[in-house]
């Protein structure tokens, strides 16, 4: 039988949220006019993941940059548009280093290669829909939350599986190394799983036969089934999820200011109004 998961991350972003203000979604009014996710995106500078810029993110006493590790094909939180990679993620990010007085450097790269980046300090954090796990934070810290997600199971339009539990037996799609990966790893065996290095080759694998679902993000899973005809999201959630900034242990001081500059964009509204610009219908 598959329960629905609530990890401990759940509980931890609770707490986090009583400690700040605007944590609660906002209906409301208090967005600035004048969007910063609408300009924020272009002065974005980014770099191939090919590129080796660990010196720039050893710089500590001068630094100028915030760099970011990403993977990005995770529409809304981050993908490419016209060569750019753009989302909700981007966008807080840019706000982000703003506030902090820094430059934001996005780096592209495996997903699972994002928590060694942080972790080593080849770059400043990792931001990529990422869900805080207790693994997770035996290696990195977290910021505080700025999303709440579902694991979602995608089918083909038609298909017998309806929830989780139909899922025994079947073969799933995941991309390596995420919650989706390892939860469905746990709950359905690693001989029932393929694993992807990019969620939507999950989904691919999943339109022309190879897989006969895949465990994915609520948003990206939307976005996915969008641009593939014969698929659809199940109702049933197979977990719920918390998102926050990967850290390095040893960077407190920085944690702390990304937690003030986050506490100050939901309180604004901001992070409301750049999630209803990706998301409008939530
Ligand atoms: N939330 C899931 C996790 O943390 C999946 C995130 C995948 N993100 C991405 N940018 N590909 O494991």
């Amino acid at each position: 039988m598959i329960k629905m998961k609530k990890i401990l991350a759940a509980a931890l972003a609770v707490v986090m949220c009583m400690a700040i203000v605007g944590c609660d979604k906002k209906d409301d009014t208090a967005a600035p006019a004048d969007s910063a996710a609408d300009s924020v995106v272009s002065s974005v500078e980014q770099t191939p993941a090919t590129e080796d810029n660990a010196d720039k993110a050893d710089e500590k006493t001068t630094k100028t940059t915030l760099v970011m590790a990403t993977n990005a094909s995770f529409p809304p939180y981050e993908y490419y548009e016209n060569e750019k990679i753009v989302g909700i993620d981007a966008e807080i990010a840019e706000l982000i280093a703003e506030k902090l007085g820094l430059t934001l450097e996005i780096k592209d790269m495996e997903f699972g290669s994002i928590i060694g980046a942080v972790q080593t300090g080849t770059v400043d954090i990792g931001m990529a829909g990422m869900t805080v796990t207790e693994e997770r934070l035996v290696t990195v810290d977290f910021s505080d939350s700025y999303a709440t997600a579902v694991q979602a199971i995608i089918v083909k339009e038609g298909s017998d599986i309806q929830t989780a539990d139909d899922l025994q037996g079947k073969k799933i799609g995941v991309q390596e190394s995420t919650t989706g990966d390892i939860y469905a790893t746990g709950d359905f065996g690693d001989e029932n799983l393929k694993r992807f290095s990019k969620g939507n080759d999950a989904v691919a694998a999943l339109a022309s036969g190879i897989v006969d679902a895949v465990i994915i993000d609520n948003e990206p899973a939307k976005n996915y089934v969008a641009a593939n005809d014969g698929l659809k999201v199940l109702d049933t959630s197979y977990a719920e999820e918390e998102y926050a900034i990967a850290v390095n242990k040893d960077n407190t001081d920085l944690k702390e200011k990304i937690n003030a500059a986050l506490a100050e964009l939901k309180a604004d509204g901001t992070i409301d109004k750049i999630v209803a610009k990706y998301i409008p219908e939530k």
